[in-house]
């Protein structure tokens, strides 16, 4: 029976991940901070099973074990016994924030804490097979139109989500070298909700960063909003159900697995941006016009959305060569459409519309028309 740590399952990925291996039967142990009594991730792996519509029963339960540690000081609070029966591990938390005024803490968690637990990993988990690293697939920078499953050694990177997330690849492949550990850099696009569900967890992030711009549109009660993006750049946007499938199908696939492997987990291109975000404007009863900023209220949304603009003006493609080889028949692309994005932003809208309503005075200035 496998046994796998997961970081970060206080979130989104890391809680739709435990959900998922709960449900096949596999035993998890989950590291997270400020949870004493692991409530925090058995709430988000709660709400990730309704979101996929998983039914986790009291044997699930069972096999899940919390332990509470400071990822600051992962020597002293994370003790070797800890790790003993542990066979793979996720390593899915990070800090998220893009500000340069957060470079420490972005390098101290994403960098630091990743390697410090790799290295932990490789000296106590006797029994594990494979650490697996969940990177993104924005560590290959600007101006790259076509991003190799391999490092990447000198990419132009904007932001310190992005410059620690490139670090911490690099300083993980040093130290596999000398610890020997099998590796696998784990790299999805934008992830957005459940194909089926629309499951989100209502954090702004990637895609939904942009449709938080469009609803602060709604907040002050504008008709007709202008956003200054590139209508025409494609997106690449995975499902979060897609990025729990691949990781299962990874746990699973035994060819061709190399010490060190990075891939991509990434949906295709046929989206525009205009596409993409339609559905948030007629969602909110709201017309979407691209182009620069006209009325203050596109300024205050050009500010909220700015800091994604660099890459949502920009196409990239992503090569999955090397993650179709090790999954061979089980890979199913993963195709990107209106109706799917349609879900995706009606659930992100109405979570974050229902915590908005708690605000004074916003209950019925913000009803989705
Ligand atoms: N969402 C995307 O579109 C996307 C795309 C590509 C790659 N990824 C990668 O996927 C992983 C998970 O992202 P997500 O979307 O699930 O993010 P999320 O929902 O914001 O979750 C982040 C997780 O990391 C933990 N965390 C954040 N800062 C931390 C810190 N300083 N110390 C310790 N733990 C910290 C959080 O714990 P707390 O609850 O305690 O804050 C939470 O469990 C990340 O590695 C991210 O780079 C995400």
């Amino acid at each position: 029976m496998r046994t796998i740590l997961i970081t970060g399952a206080t979130g989104f990925l890391g809680s739709a991940l435990v959900a998922s291996l709960l449900a096949e039967g596999h035993r998890v142990k989950t590291l997270s901070r400020n949870d004493p009594a692991g409530a925090r991730v058995r709430a988000a792996a709660g709400e990730a099973a309704r979101g996929f519509g998983l039914i986790l029963n009291d044997r699930h339960w069972e096999l899940l074990s919390t332990v509470e540690v400071d990822f600051r000081d992962l020597r002293s609070t994370l003790h070797p016994r800890i790790l003993e029966d542990v066979t793979h591990v996720w390593n899915s938390a990070a800090e998220m924030s893009y500000s340069l005024k957060k470079i420490l803490p972005a390098m101290e968690q994403n960098v630091m804490a990743s390697s410090t637990l790799y290295a932990l990993t490789a000296r106590h988990a006797r029994r594990c097979q494979r650490f697996y690293h969940v990177s993104t697939a924005y560590t290959a920078g600007f101006d790259v139109e076509e991003v190799h499953e391999a490092l990447h050694f000198t990419p132009r990177l904007i932001n310190a989500y992005q410059l620690s997330k490139w670090a911490a690849e690099t300083n993980l492949f040093q130290h596999h070298q000398e610890m020997k550990l099998p590796l696998t850099l784990f790299r999805p696009s934008a992830v957005i909700g459940h194909q089926a569900t629309g499951w989100s967890t209502g954090v702004s992030f990637g895609l939904f960063c942009l449709a938080e711009g469009i609803l602060h549109g709604k907040r002050r009660n504008a008709g007709q909003i202008h956003l200054d993006l590139k209508e025409d750049a494609r997106l690449n946007l995975v499902c979060i159900d897609t990025v729990v499938r691949r990781a299962r199908e990874l746990l699973r696939a035994e060819a061709h697995r190399q010490p060190v492997e990075i891939f991509h987990c990434v949906g295709d291109e046929s989206l525009r941006v205009a596409e993409a975000l339609e559905p948030a404007g007629s969602l909110l009863g709201l017309r979407v016009v691209f182009g620069p900023p006209q009325l203050e209220v596109d300024a205050e949304i050009h500010r909220i959305i700015k800091k994604n603009k660099p890459f949502a003006d920009s196409t990239w493609h992503f090569r999955t060569d090397r993650l179709k080889q090790v999954l061979g028949d089980a890979y199913v692309p993963q195709s990107m459409n209106r109706e799917i994005i349609r879900r995706s932003m009606m659930h992100f809208l109405a979570h974050r519309l229902q915590e908005l309503a708690q605000e004074p005075g916003m209950a019925t200035a913000l009803a989705m028309p």
